[in-house]
């Protein structure tokens, strides 16, 4: 890890400060140590240059780790099977062996052979628009990427952004993931094709992460936050760390397609499923968000193995169908902090909040709900609302609307407070 972090790492459990033990470190970079958090006394190894930061509270179901050792031991134990991988020539074989054959190259180390060979069996999984879609996301990524400050990507996996961002920007990388296995792997895969000297490996939990409130200037994650699963409040923790960007590569399905909706929710949860999910989990987590970058796709199921009966690729689709790849492009919505910190009750405690917050934080409710709200408000609240809200002529509006009923104000004081409060 490089040095260059340490001041905004904060304990992941508690977020209070940390004491660096270093037992070994180049002029750059972290070799071996430790740190030890101040508030809870837990302790966080950096080993072989990867910082670990994993707590105990959160289950994880690892499956870089399964699937590696699962593997070299089913080949192990089926020799038959192996051999036939191994013997039939690599246009002979489907999508699916193909990539079983190039994943038993990787775990050998040998990059130049997976590489290659996952490349061509990418094309024989997914549908053109498939690859299309994804890609076309990528670069929008890239493009999009500001500044020179280092971007942190979330649930890195094999990183197929990041190998890029490497190639075509000169940005400093944090690779992350909760599998310390998969950021192994990445390092040597990083070292072997000379894109190492900018990368940092601190493998986390992205519902748990070590960053400090505000500290992470360029965020970027790939296809990361719909593989989590129970992601809890996932978004709101990136909102904590975030200081300025997140840019999130994601494919949705149809709001109407129930298949794929009931299997999502049995895998894992519909929170990123569908864009209309999407845009109500981020902007009740502190994000405004943009959609770009739309990109309609055909996409199949992709092919289960000739060879290792019973295994397939991905559980997703089960039939063909059309998903809509995008990059959501997030910025921290403006924090009420300092004049309103903890949470309100009743919506008669906006009074503590200053008018030009009030206006960005009411800018999703219609002219009429202001109004509306305004009618059964204190004098001094009306007069709150008439300085936040300058452009309405609030006693011509009151007379159109006439008398409304105080249920329904009442419902839109509920709403204003969960809003207000779904922003602190
Ligand atoms: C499909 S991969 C993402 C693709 C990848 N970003 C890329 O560019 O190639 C999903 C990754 O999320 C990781 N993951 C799942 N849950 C996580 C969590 N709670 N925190 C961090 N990483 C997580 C998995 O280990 C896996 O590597």
């Amino acid at each position: 890890m490089h040095k260059q972090y340490i001041k905004m790492l904060v304990c992941p459990s508690c977020h209070k400060e940390l004491e660096w033990h270093i037992q070994e470190e180049n002029e750059d970079r972290i070799i071996n140590g430790k740190a030890c958090c101040l508030g809870c006394n837990s302790e966080y190894e950096v080993k072989d240059e990867i910082a670990v930061f994993l707590t105990n509270e959160l289950s994880r179901n690892d499956l870089w780790d399964q699937g590696e050792s699962a593997l070299e031991k089913f080949f192990k134990e089926n020799t038959e099977i192996y051999n036939k991988l191994m013997n039939t020539p690599e246009e002979e074989l489907n999508g699916a062996d193909y990539w079983y054959k190039a994943t038993y190259f990787e775990m050998k180390r040998d990059f130049a052979t997976s590489s290659r060979m996952f490349k061509n069996a990418f094309k024989k999984i997914y549908t053109e628009d498939y690859i299309n879609g994804w890609d076309s996301q990528m670069e929008f990524v890239i493009k999009n990427l500001q500044g020179e400050e280092p971007i942190i990507d979330i649930a890195t996996g094999k990183g197929y952004l990041v190998e890029k961002i490497l190639t075509e920007t000169k940005n400093y990388v944090v690779v992350t993931d909760f599998s310390p296995t998969i950021l192994l792997r990445n390092k040597e895969y990083y070292k072997a094709k000379d894109l190492y000297q900018r990368v940092s490996l601190i493998a986390f939990d992205a519902r748990k992460a070590p960053f400090r409130d505000n500290s992470v200037v360029n965020m970027t994650s790939n296809m990361g936050l719909q593989n989590i699963e129970q992601p809890g409040e996932v978004v709101k923790e990136l909102n904590r760390i975030t200081k300025d960007n997140f840019m999130s590569v994601m494919f949705f399905i149809n709001k109407d397609d129930k298949k794929h909706m009931d299997l999502l929710e049995k895998l894992s949860t519909t929170a990123y499923a569908t864009k209309e999910n999407a845009i109500e989990t981020f902007t009740n987590s502190g994000w405004n968000i943009e959609i770009c970058n739309s990109f309609l796709a055909n996409i199949k199921p992709t092919p289960v193995s000739e060879i290792i009966e019973g295994s397939g690729i991905d559980g997703f689709p089960i039939e063909d169908t059309e998903v809509e790849f995008c990059v959501i492009k997030a910025r921290k919505q403006e924090s009420l902090e300092p004049s309103i910190c903890k949470k309100i009750s009743s919506f008669e405690e906006i009074i503590n909040l200053e008018a030009s917050k009030l206006r960005v934080v009411l800018a999703e409710f219609s002219k009429t709900d202001i109004v509306k709200a305004s009618m059964g408000a204190s004098p001094q609240v009306n007069q709150l609302l008439r300085d936040a809200f300058q452009d309405i002529d609030f006693n011509k509006e009151r007379t159109e609307i006439g008398s409304v009923r105080i249920t329904e104000v009442e419902d839109i004081y509920d709403k204003i407070v969960a809003l207000i409060n779904s922003r602190l």
